[in-house]
Order: structure tokens, then sequence, then C-alpha cells
């Protein structure tokens, strides 16, 4: 086909919603009711909901078509054993094992795995897989290389694991690590790229230490994508083979399907041996339900049958990316930094660098994460201190290693006027940063705050 600069939306639309916009006069009293917590915000009184990609795609007609035929026995449904098919081509692993969404999978992973004072490594471990390994009294261990931790670093796969670290962590405790793994793309660290050829070294050092490798493969496609795109030996070869080897190179993997498995809820666990398999399924009946459907309707499976082949549409793949480096492309020219290179399903604001006089203690992210609210009805979410944030032993602030503020793009969702018309609104913004104030903390939860703690603005 001949190449044009523009990537376009590779679909037609045929459903659509109704978008509210509000004034900043009508968002003020809705967010300080929420706490200046935008997890607390009703969706409809949100113009642009980036908080995240999990969950929010929009289904293709195919899928669709797909869940009206679907099988809902309880046991043994057509449904199951069509998703089951398309995971096991897909990944190469036999046993597969329905769980309701991406951490579903991890609790079940780590409820029949993990016990106190066990050590789980990974490049940078997302929230919930984190909270799942703590509590069952393990830990978690990030291992991200240096690169990863730079907003400003342009290395090309900086959710690489770093190895030198990982050989030396493995040799130092390989009795206490039940498994080992790698999260693609990483989100935590900035919806970055792991390359391949750094998953191929994982799985060495896993394997010479007899360390099962468990991937967090939520946005394996996307990650597939980049490999292609930016690791040289890769250019040519389908996304589909890059992700076939991927899978091929660990002896497992734990999904969150409502990411690149383009629906709404769903997720699994699939694994090469037999091994663990019992034991997951008799954890998985007590908690989620029947091995062929596992805490979902068949209709759901079938959906998500459909999507784990849709996603790897390299037509789709590369509108996909586009959009993230489209946005990054036009705030970095008003001024406002974003974590480089960007990322596949998500744009990393650095608050700390665009709000230098918001000390860390007083969240600058969340600030920020509020005035996008008022501003732009955008809701974003902070991954900085208000999420990971700490305190020591005598109570002082321990602060997150970055504070950024994630917008993650819905797939399929949003057209590239939505994105000129915020970036207009964001020009505004840039004029008067420095007028923006801190936030404290007024509740503080004891896990996964972020979802239901209260902030108050500065006086
Ligand atoms: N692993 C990663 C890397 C994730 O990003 C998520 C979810 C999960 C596991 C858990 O999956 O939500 O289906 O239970 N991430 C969402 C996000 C919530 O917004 O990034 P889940």
């Amino acid at each position: 086909m001949e190449k044009r600069r523009t990537i376009i939306e590779p679909f037609k639309i045929k459903v659509v919603e109704p978008l509210t916009v509000l004034s900043r006069d009508q968002r003020a009293p809705l967010l300080r009711a929420a706490g200046h917590n935008l997890f607390k915000i009703a969706a409809e009184h949100v113009t642009f909901d980036f908080l995240t990609d999990s969950g929010t795609t929009a289904m293709s007609a195919s899928q669709w078509a797909a869940m009206m035929v679907a099988d809902e026995s309880y046991a043994g449904s057509r449904s199951f054993h069509k998703f089951e098919r398309v995971v096991q081509q897909l990944t190469g692993y036999q046993h597969v094992i329905p769980t309701h969404q991406g951490r579903a999978a991890e609790r079940l992973l780590c409820g029949s795995l993990l016990k106190p004072g066990m050590k789980v490594p990974s490049n940078n471990h997302f929230d919930t897989t984190r909270a799942n390994i703590e509590f069952m009294g393990a830990e978690a261990v990030d291992l991200v290389i240096a690169e990863g931790l730079d907003p400003k670093s342009s290395h090309p796969f900086k959710g690489n694991i770093d190895i030198p670290r990982l050989r030396a962590f493995c040799s130092a405790h390989a009795k206490e690590i039940p498994f080992g793994m790698i999260t693609i793309t990483n989100n935590t660290g900035g919806g970055q790229p792991v390359s391949l050829r750094n998953i191929r070294e994982a799985s060495a050092v896993y394997r010479e230490h007899g360390i099962p490798f468990i991937i967090d493969a939520c946005r394996f496609a996307e990650n597939s994508y980049f490999i292609k795109l930016r690791e040289e030996t890769e250019r040519g070869r389908p996304v589909q083979e890059i992700a076939r080897e991927i899978f091929s190179l660990a002896s497992g993997c734990m999904m969150s399907a409502k990411k690149d498995g383009l629906v709404n809820i769903g997720g699994f666990i699939a694994l090469h041996d037999a091994q663990w398999v019992e034991s997951l399924r008799s954890l998985l009946i007590l908690t989620e339900g029947f091995p062929t459907y596992g805490g979902l309707a068949a209709r759901d499976l079938e959906a998500l049958a459909v999507g784990l082949e849709e996603v790897l549409d390299e037509r789709y793949l590369e509108y996909r990316l586009a959009v993230t480096r489209y946005l990054a492309e036009r705030l970095n020219a008003l001024g406002i930094p974003t974590v480089q290179p960007p990322g596949g399903h998500a744009l990393y604001i650095d608050a700390k660098a665009f709000l230098p006089h918001i000390p860390p203690q007083h969240f600058p992210g969340q600030a920020l994460a509020c005035e996008l609210y008022l501003a732009e009805g955008v809701r974003s979410c902070e991954i900085g201190s208000a999420m990971f944030g700490k305190r020591g032993a005598d109570g002082s602030f321990i602060p997150a290693p970055m504070e950024l503020v994630r917008l993650a793009f819905p797939r399929r969702v949003y057209t590239q006027s939505h994105f000129d018309y915020l970036v207009e609104g964001m020009e505004e913004l840039v004029s008067r940063k420095d007028s923006l104030v801190g936030l404290q903390m007024a509740h503080e939860p004891p896990f996964l705050r972020h979802f239901t703690a209260r902030f108050e603005p500065l006086p």
C-alpha cells in the first residue's frame, strides 16, 4: 500500500456514545466531593477517560457476533474449548485456566505457591501483583535497568530487567524463589517494552537456577510490535511469530485480558507443565468457578478468543502505538515533559519536572491529575508518591522513585480530533502551571491506597 504520513484509525465506527463536556465550575465541586481522588469521580462527569486502558476497549463487530453464539453450559462449554485452543495456539502452553481478570490469576498463583519469606523478582511488578505477593508474606523485587527509572533516557527498551542484578539475585536466593517474572510491557516503569534479547537472557538465568519463569503478558502484542519496530534483528518478522517466541521462552504466563485481549473483562493463566495445575484449579473452583469458565460467562470467553487474534493485526498495532507517539509529540512541543520514548498503552507526564515547585510529599502528580480534570475533563492516574510513597519506621515520608501522571488510552475508543482538542486546552494550562498547589493526604488506607485515599489542597 502507498505509504502516507497520517496513520489512520483502521476501523469504521458502528456504535457511538455521547461525550459529556462540563465547565470548570461544574467540575470543581465534584472534585472536592471526591476527596481529590479521580477514582471516585462518576464516569458521566468525565470527558476523556484516560484512567486506564484496562477493560475499556471498544469491541469489534466480530467479537459481538461471537458473543451471540456462546455456549453457556456450566461444564465443558464449547466456548471454553474455542478459547482454550486460541490460547494454546498463541502461547504454545498446554494448560489454560480462565480467570475473571488479571489479579484473580495473580491471587491463584501467589496463593498456591508463595509462603512468608519467599521472593519474586521481576522488571517491575504492577501494583496488584505486588499486593498479591506481599499479602502472602513474600517479597516483590523490582530489578528494572537503571534507564527504566530515568524519565529522560531514550533507551528503546526501558522495560528490560537488569540481567547482572537478576543473576546475582537468583544466585543468592534461588531456594526462596518459587517463580520469577517479567512484565510486558512494563506498566509501572512507563509502559516501556522489554526486548526479545532481554527476555531470552532472563529466561536463561531463570533456567540456570531451576526457577520457573512466568510472564505477565497483559500487553504482549504491544510489546511484540515494539520489538518489531525497535529491535534491529527482529525487523522483518511477523508480530505473531515474535509473540510466539516470547511465550516459548517462559514456563507460563498470567494475563489480564482486559488489555491486549481487547475485551472488557477476562484473564487467564497458561502453563507448559501440569505441575501446578491441580492446585491452581482447586483454588479456582473455591474462589472463581468451574475450570471451564473461571468466573467468566461463556460469551466473555468467545469475545476474548476473537480479541486475542485481532490484537495481532499489524495495521491495528501500527495505529495503536501511533496514538501515544502523536500525543507525546504535541505535548512535548508545548514544553510538557513526558517519559521518553513514549510507551505503548499510555503516556506518562513527568510531574516532578513539570511542577518543580511542588515537592514529592505534596504529591505533584496527584495535583496535576486533579488540574487536568478541572481544566480538561481528563481522568488520568497518578503513578508516584500517592500510589507508591511509603512511611519509614519513624513515620517519615519516603517518596516514590518517580512522580508520573499516566494518561492511558482505551483501545479503539478515541479519535485524533479528541487528542487535538485536548492539546489546545493544555496550551493554556502550561501558561499558568506555576500557580498550581500541592496536596496533603487526609485519609490513608493500608492496601492499594490510591483507590480510596482522600486528599486536600494545601492552604
Ligand atoms: N499486570 C499488569 C501489568 C497490569 O497493568 C494490570 C492491570 C494487572 C496485572 C492486573 O490486571 O486489572 O485485570 O486485575 N492494570 C490496570 C491498569 C488496572 O490500569 O494498568 P487486572
